[in-house]
């Protein structure tokens, strides 16, 4: 059975290509290597002793991928690819539209001339926008408040519309909620380009001394003491996740939407407290303003995920933090130069 992953060569698709390689899957890799380094799919080459076809090709270019689906024999796909930051989205709106959203029409156009309607698509909890109530099951409105967010809300819409023009199609969105983490080698793990947006990466960038201080974003929120509280789930529970949903797809057509998250909030000195209980290391950390587009609150009820793909998160936030730490320290620079902090 062969899985095309667009996007593998990123923080969730190499560590998806691990467990699929694990689980006795074959993997083709599509990626532009826009947001990632070819490095991480060595690695993944690596731990799973296993050779795996990739195309740098951007999903734009219809021709390059339709050669994918000639030489390749792909069952399913998992689709990662995208742009992901919100702050960039709101300076580039038009780049994450064009990228995300038409990137995913010439996947699914490529996708239906090769025969192929199975799909798990990476969508994210930033639908919910506001939420009214936690923990969010599905049901919760959908609303965007940010270009990001709009691109995921529209390809969720794009394929609930082919299924409802073509009963074929088989549909898995997987709304994640925040994934951390690394895989336990601290060969693979996140790697962000620049300042990093989200806490962990950021938590474990000054503790290795490379910024000096984290900024707290509020502490003002309705929360229980005050800073943001968020569902984080461990990257490979997430992996773990999408083998799940290929499971369900090949049983199944339809499109259906599952939250992918540990149904714990961990508020930000929360995070910062384990992480330091894990790790042993101290992380300096001043309050400052909320962040502008910031919610209080949001942690998943994932009742659906547990009930119709059989899966639940198992890592606690012991094994987030610690694996995360293992991660930097092996790489402080990420993939970029692959040599060892003393
Ligand atoms: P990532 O940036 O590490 O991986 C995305 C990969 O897609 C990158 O390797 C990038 O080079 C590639 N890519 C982007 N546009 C492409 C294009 N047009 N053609 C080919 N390749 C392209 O991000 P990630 O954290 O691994 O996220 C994967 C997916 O999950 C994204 O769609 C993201 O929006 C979604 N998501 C991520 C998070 C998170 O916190 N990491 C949360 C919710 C949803
Ligand atoms: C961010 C994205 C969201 C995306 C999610 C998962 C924004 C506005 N939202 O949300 O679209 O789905 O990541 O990838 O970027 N924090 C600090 N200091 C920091 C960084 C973060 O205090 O330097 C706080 C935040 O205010 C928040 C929590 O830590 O309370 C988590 O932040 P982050 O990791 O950025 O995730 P989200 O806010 O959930």
């Amino acid at each position: 059975m062969a899985i095309l992953v667009t996007g593998g060569a990123g923080y969730i698709g190499s560590h998806t290509c691990v467990q699929l390689i694990s689980q006795g899957y074959k993997v083709v890799v599509v990626d532009n290597l826009s947001n990632s380094n070819i490095e991480s799919l060595n690695r993944v080459r690596e731990l799973t002793d296993t050779e795996i076809p990739f195309y740098k090709i951007d999903l734009l270019d219809r021709k390059s991928l339709e050669k994918v689906f000639e030489e390749h024999h792909i069952n399913a796909v998992i689709h990662f690819a995208g742009l992901k930051a919100v702050g960039e989205s709101v300076s580039r709106p038009l780049n994450y539209y064009y990228n995300n959203v038409a990137g995913t029409f010439v996947l699914c156009e490529v996708m239906e001339k090769y025969n192929i309607r199975k799909v798990v698509f990476s969508s994210s909890a930033t639908v919910y926008g506001n939420p009214k109530t936690v923990p969010i099951t599905e049901e919760e409105p959908l609303c965007a408040t940010n270009p990001y967010g709009q691109t995921k809300l529209m390809i969720e819409q794009v394929f609930r519309t082919l299924y409802e023009c073509d009963a074929r199609w088989s549909v898995a969105l997987l709304r994640y909620f925040n994934p951390i983490g690394a895989h336990i080698s601290g060969r693979i793990g996140e790697d962000p380009t620049g300042l990093p947006n989200n806490l962990m990466p950021y938590i474990s960038q000054v503790a290795i001394g490379k910024l000096e201080q984290l900024k707290v974003f509020g502490d003002d929120y309705e929360t229980v003491d005050g800073t943001g509280v968020r569902d984080y789930i461990h990257v490979m529970d997430l992996a773990n996740g999408h083998i799940k949903a290929l499971e369900y797809l090949f049983g199944t057509t339809g499109v259906e939407a599952f939250n992918l998250g540990t149904g714990n909030g961990y508020s930000v000195l929360q995070m910062v407290k384990a992480f330091e209980e894990a790790t042993g290391k101290k992380v300096k950390y001043s309050i400052a303003p909320r962040r502008p587009g910031d919610i209080g609150e949001c942690y998943a009820d994932s009742t659906k995920a547990k009930k119709e793909l059989g899966w639940v998160a198992e890592k606690g936030i012991e094994e987030m933090c610690r694996d995360t730490w293992r991660w930097q320290l092996s790489n402080p620079n990420g993939y970029k130069l692959d040599q060892v902090h003393t």
